[in-house]
């Protein structure tokens, strides 16, 4: 069911990638060659339209919110009627985004929630089921929790920390997807150190396997630690052992909830009668229970009782790990608050991530220009489209130097 549903999006969106493809470069402008951020001055949608097919790798943006700000200028978004008209301009900025991304790009959108008589509006998941419909694929839903978050004087519902950032691509099954990893790893909270074994051991199932790659619970367990588990001196393969235990149990003439009743287990006995992927064997204490109540022989006693203990570990990576979906990042605190600035880590994770060296990043909302700023720092070339004109000072000022298309 969910590779048709893949299938179907992704043909819509292939389809709609050719329909937007613009046949003429007449009117396109040429691509950054430096890391000067490069200005386009007017509205979000024609700007957009002088941009090269599939010339971006990273787009990260956060436009206006609804119903939020006024930037005093004419056309500006998020001055809309309804959250129904906001979100629609949203996704067709989505559109012409698909047209200018590279197959391999991705797109970070950070976008907040409004209230209308007291009834949160859920925008922001609008916009993700809107862009999905289109055929994007999301793949994230990054939360951005601040942790410095304003002071709420709600008294009939909880405050609102946090934001989220959604993180969309063309596509992923063709593998394209340019994801770096190792770029935005983040230091593991523990270092790997020997537990002593002490106490209750766990008695997992770790059949063959001396180091635990953390599939089961005592990888869990011990994750970030080394921690010593109770293994089986010897593993027997489950269908001998569940042959003689069904051989006994019919001999027996006693029942599986019976076994169950007298160990004052619930549905665990019938696990040790399975020989498909249910099927375990009786931990040792289990085994000897069983063995009073079932009467068989000693033939497997030795196997099923005699254990060792042994090291599992779960190695960390040594360049640290993902950081995962939840981002707790600040707000920004530059002085030009009236800009909704966003914080510069959010570009700097984004592109970090997915923005290869020779790869140019847009913010199609730029603002105070963050984006352009911190891809600059970064070694990245960039072009901001801005709506206010008054704004070009400020982006000049944090971007050191931008060039006026
Ligand atoms: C939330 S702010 C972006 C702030 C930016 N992330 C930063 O860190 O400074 C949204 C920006 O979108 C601009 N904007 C509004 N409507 C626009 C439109 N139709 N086309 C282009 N820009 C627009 C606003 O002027 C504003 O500067």
């Amino acid at each position: 069911m969910q590779t048709i549903q893949q299938d179907y999006s992704y043909n819509v969106l292939i389809k709609r990638v050719k329909e937007n493809e613009k046949s003429s470069e007449n009117d396109f402008i040429s691509l950054p060659l430096d890391t000067v951020p490069n200005l386009l001055l007017g509205d979000v949608v024609e700007q957009l339209n002088r941009i090269p097919d599939k010339s971006i790798s990273v787009i990260v943006t956060s436009p206006p919110y609804w119903n939020l700000r006024d930037y005093e200028v004419e056309n500006q978004l998020g001055r809309e009627k309804s959250p129904q008209e906001y979100v629609e301009n949203i996704v067709k900025v989505g559109d012409e985004i698909l047209r200018i991304l590279r197959d391999d790009g991705a797109y970070f959108l950070n976008v907040g929630d409004s209230y209308v008589d007291k009834n949160l509006q859920m925008i922001p998941s609008r916009i993700a089921i809107g862009m999905q419909n289109r055929g994007w694929l999301l793949r994230n839903q990054i939360v951005w929790y601040k942790p410095d978050h304003m002071p709420s004087p709600v008294k009939t519902r909880f405050s609102n920390t946090y934001e989220p950032i959604f993180f969309f691509t063309k596509n992923d099954w063709e593998k394209k997807v340019c994801f770096d990893i190792d770029a935005i790893r983040i230091p593991h909270k523990t270092q790997g150190k020997i537990q002593k074994p002490k106490g209750n051991l766990y008695n997992g199932k770790f059949r063959g396997n001396e180091k635990n790659i953390g599939a089961s619970p005592g990888a869990r367990m011990s994750i970030s630690d080394e921690k010593y588990t109770l293994k089986r001196k010897k593993e027997l393969p489950l269908n001998i052992i569940c042959d003689y235990l069904r051989y006994w149990r019919e001999k027996r003439k006693i029942g599986i909830q019976e076994i169950d009743k007298i160990l004052k287990y619930k549905h665990t006995a019938g696990h040790w009668f399975r020989k498909d992927a249910g099927g375990s064997l009786p931990l040792p204490d289990d085994w000897l229970k069983l063995k009073k109540i079932l009467n068989f022989d000693d033939k497997y006693d030795r196997e099923m009782t005699e254990t060792k203990l042994v090291l599992q570990v779960v190695q960390n990576h040594p360049n640290g790990k993902n950081p995962g979906d939840l981002w707790r990042i600040n707000t920004a605190k530059t002085g030009y608050e009236h800009f909704a600035v966003f914080p510069e880590e959010i570009p700097r994770m984004a592109i970090k991530s997915c923005c290869p060296p020779e790869g140019v990043v847009l913010d199609p909302f730029a603002g105070s220009g963050t984006t352009g700023k911190v891809a600059r720092e970064l070694g990245r070339k960039s072009i901001l489209i801005e709506l206010q004109s008054d704004f070009v000072k400020i982006i000049k000022k944090r971007c050191g130097e931008i060039k006026i298309l």
